[in-house]
């Protein structure tokens, strides 16, 4: 199984750290027409838009219908911090809710499930996972255990802190809660997928692997200080591509923007 994961597209009308998100998002996924059409899920952990309106909802979709990718190729949506939920599930009236109206899903293929949260709060950059949408996982989290399926979960906000507490304000802020649930389940849980934070980072928690990738549009840099702060240095952005196989989940970070390939042959393997 080949999936395809973006985050944090930010459409916006105007350039956002010199850099234009209508443009890089094109970019993309006319690098994905050209290199992974045969995937079988695109998934983008959210931040669609960088300011929630319903005009970038509809350049969104503008720019995904002109790239005319084959349909098992639309995308599984998520919520994130720049986007409004409400005007979201207006525009994306297709994209399913869980009960409470959250932005929260699931996709089962044979032994795997797919989770895709929804961790915003209105007017807060970090992310909330309120009581309703803990209750959602745990249940989902639990019928996986069990029809002894191997569990995906995909969210916008890194639910732990990627370097100390302190230089991290916009993470999840019900991490705790977050913890234990998803602590009972490590051994179903075979990788969380996350966004936000604009970098390539990958590790585990808990024992679970997890992976971001940076921005389709203005990636950041790690920030390894004492204090809240946020950097750029003109890195390139990339997606990820998530080969999933019986005995192996292997992620690759494509530069998209790198398409000059210099695909060279040798005549004896391993001549370098
Ligand atoms: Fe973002
Ligand atoms: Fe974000």
């Amino acid at each position: 199984m080949k999936i395809i994961h973006l985050s944090d597209i930010h459409i916006h009308s105007e350039p956002i750290l010199e850099h234009n998100p209508i443009e890089r998002f094109s970019l993309a996924l006319e690098h994905i027409k050209n290199n992974h059409v045969n995937a079988d899920m695109l998934i983008i952990t959210g931040d669609i838009t960088h300011q929630g309106d319903v005009v970038s909802y509809k350049k969104f979709d503008e720019i995904f219908t002109k790239a005319n990718l084959p349909n098992h190729l639309n995308p599984k949506l998520l919520i994130g911090n720049h986007d409004d939920r409400e005007i979201f599930k207006n525009f994306f009236s297709t994209t399913p809710t869980d009960k409470n109206g959250f932005v929260q899903y699931d996709i089962e293929i044979k032994n795997k499930r797919f989770l895709f949260l929804d961790t915003i709060e209105a007017n807060s950059h970090a992310g909330h996972y309120c009581g309703k949408r803990q209750l959602w996982l745990q249940e989902k989290l639990e019928e996986s255990l069990e029809k002894k399926q191997h569990v995906y979960i995909f969210m916008h906000h890194n639910p732990f802190p990627l370097v100390q507490l302190k230089s991290d304000l916009i993470g999840l802020v019900d991490r705790d809660q977050f913890r234990s649930i998803i602590n009972n389940f490590s051994n179903i849980i075979k990788h969380i997928f996350f966004g936000h934070q604009h970098i390539t980072v990958s590790g585990n928690y808990l024992g679970i692997p997890f992976s971001s990738p940076r921005s389709i549009n203005h990636p950041l840099v790690p920030n390894f200080s004492n204090e809240y702060r946020l950097g750029s240095a003109n890195t390139d952005p990339s997606y990820n591509i998530v080969l999933l196989n019986d005995d192996s989940l292997i992620i690759h970070n494509e530069d998209f923007l790198k398409t000059n390939i210099n695909w060279f042959e040798t005549t004896t393997p391993g001549s370098l």
